[in-house]
């Protein structure tokens, strides 16, 4: 890259469809131009999940008149569009290849190059477009729907895998008990809310792999404690039983990812913490570690809250710190491929 660019990026790996414009140059961070996101939690709500169908279909009809959206809002026109940048994986096959044959297409109809994301490392990056942007290297904290990673990350494209969840993702963990506490899909904020009137303390559930020395998770047993904590409540458990069950799951959940971080500060000797991923919008968490950041003098950086679950603009930003970075070779094939089982340590 030599000179300023405008890339225009699209996300749609899963139940939201987000597209966004971002200007790059040789030096310096990125910057957001503009943005427009479509969430289609209200069409899969009635099924409790989301259904793979649906999300393609949708994302069908909303990518092309979100791109015009976040054009309208970056005050740029198309024509201005230096490349094109699009989610490749992972998520969902059929969603994925709606985003990438939009972007293809786009891209080949102005003459421009596209560039294919790893959507980890979008979200992974996410904090560079916050009003406190962190420096390499950090220990990064990734916890989404699908994901809940420790990694080491020294610069763009050198990322160290430290632990993984060995079962469900923190945000799973979140969702599953939500939905047993009746809270619909995607429970994880519902969850959050009905937390803030409980006690924290009220059920003790299982935080595994806590105190083992490595730095992997274990989730899916929080949602069996869960079903049988209310199942002991009784066919009508009060709102507030409820409450504290909530704050309860919420605490185990957090405490096992405030205490690994702990463990992964430590096992590395670094001083910067990035948390990213959906479950990084969560208020306890990101409370919790800030408290154990003042004690012990980290920086601990987030994404602005709009940016941590699924957006465009985390695309749009990966895109353009890995073309700065010369790890990304724009492309003119217009062929794609989508890829949606992808380790970010291959990307
Ligand atoms: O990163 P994301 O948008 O999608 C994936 O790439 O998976 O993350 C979505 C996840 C969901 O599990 C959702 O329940 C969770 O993030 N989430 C939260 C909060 N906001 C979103 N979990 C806890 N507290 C929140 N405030
Ligand atoms: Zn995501």
């Amino acid at each position: 890259m030599t000179a300023s660019a405008l890339i225009l990026g699209f996300e749609s790996s899963c139940d939201e469809t987000g597209v966004a414009v971002v200007r790059c140059s040789p030096a310096g961070l990125p910057q957001l131009l503009g943005q427009a996101l479509h969430s289609q939690i209200q069409m899969h709500q009635a099924y409790g999940g989301v259904v793979p169908e649906l999300a393609s279909r949708d994302h069908v009809r909303r990518a092309i008149p979100l791109a015009r959206e976040a054009l309208r809002a970056a005050h740029v026109p198309l024509e201005s569009v230096d490349a094109v940048a699009y989610t490749q994986g992972p998520g969902l096959a059929g969603a994925l290849l709606v985003g990438a044959g939009v972007a293809t297409a786009l891209a080949a109809a102005l003459g421009r190059p596209t560039l294919p994301v790893h959507h980890l490392e979008g979200h992974l990056l996410s904090p560079f477009l916050s009003a406190d942007p962190p420096e390499f290297p950090f220990v990064a904290l990734l916890v989404s729907g699908g994901h809940t990673q420790l990694m080491r990350v020294d610069g763009v494209g050198s990322y160290q895998l430290l632990g993984e969840t060995i079962d469900d993702a923190a945000g799973e963990a979140f969702d599953k008990s939500a939905k047993l506490l009746g809270l619909g899909y995607p429970g994880g904020p519902a969850l959050a809310r009905l937390a803030e009137a409980g006690r924290a303390d009220a059920y003790e559930l299982p935080r595994p792999l806590l105190h083992q020395p490595n730095l992997d998770f274990s989730f899916a047993g929080l949602k069996t404690a869960v079903m049988t904590t209310l199942q002991k409540m009784g066919p009508e458990p009060s709102e507030a039983a409820r409450a504290d069950l909530a704050a309860s799951a919420q605490a185990a959940i957090v405490d096992v990812l405030v205490q690994k971080s702990i463990k992964a500060m430590k096992a590395t000797g670094l001083n910067r913490l990035v948390v990213a991923g959906g479950v990084s919008a969560n208020r306890t968490l990101r409370a919790r570690l800030d408290a154990v950041a003042a004690r012990r003098r980290w920086r601990v950086h987030y994404p602005e809250l709009s940016l941590c679950t699924d957006n465009g603009a985390m695309i749009a930003l990966a895109a353009a710190m890995r073309w700065q970075a010369g790890l990304a070779q724009p492309s003119r094939a217009y062929s794609f491929e989508v890829r949606p089982r992808w380790d970010l340590a291959e990307a």
